[in-house]
């Protein structure tokens, strides 16, 4: 059966090199995969004064998770963390009290940087905040990828064979996760 992918970029950038990370991943992912970009840009900084009439920007955001069948996280890593936009992105999708739509929902969660270590604290924070949001997290295989400009083109192409397959199994697993949560947990 195909999947709905609802993704995140945890970048603002216009230029983000997670972006790109994106598109290659989509290119490389099982066919049967439908992804959807869920855009974080336009959100105002979560505050509980909206709990009881949320704006237009953070209501989509929920309903686009709700129309998803798993969601697939692409971040930066920020100061050794999550990037705010994302945190509060996160925030807003996981209230009112009581209406969390993270709740059981089949995740992965993977990112790039320049830097050595390719978003790894970054990625356990995440881990750490969707633990808490009931989601149901794909833990094995990580991905800490560390960003080389001449393995991904701009438009997600990937030179690297050893790079291409570690992704392509990567979006594999997912894709099996993904039926696993879904055959113990069904969602409407
Ligand atoms: C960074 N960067 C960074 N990189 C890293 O590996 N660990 C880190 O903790 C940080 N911290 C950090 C903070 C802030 C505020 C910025 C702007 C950048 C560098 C970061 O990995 C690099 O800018 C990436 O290009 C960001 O990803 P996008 O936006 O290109 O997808």
């Amino acid at each position: 059966r195909t999947y709905k992918i609802g993704y995140f970029i945890g970048s603002r950038s216009s230029a983000s090199i997670n972006r790109i990370l994106s598109k290659a991943l989509i290119r490389l992912a099982p066919h049967d995969l439908e992804f959807t970009e869920i855009p974080i840009g336009n959100l105002p900084l979560y505050s509980p004064d909206f709990d009881g009439d949320y704006p237009p920007e953070p209501r989509a955001l929920k309903d686009a998770i709700t129309a998803s069948n798993a969601i697939l996280f692409v971040t930066p890593e920020y100061n050794r963390s999550i990037p705010g936009p994302l945190k509060s992105a996160i925030d807003w999708a996981s209230r009112p009290y009581g209406q969390n739509s993270f709740d059981h929902m089949p995740a992965a969660v993977i990112g790039a940087s320049p830097g050595q270590i390719g978003t790894a604290l970054a990625q356990q924070s995440l881990r750490a905040v969707l633990g808490y949001c009931n989601s149901r997290q794909m833990t094995a295989p990580e991905a800490y990828i560390t960003f080389h400009p001449d393995v991904f083109t701009a438009d997600g192409d990937v030179s690297d064979e050893s790079t291409a397959t570690f992704l392509t199994d990567y979006m594999r697993d997912f894709r099996v996760h993904i039926e696993r949560v879904l055959t113990v947990i069904p969602r409407p």
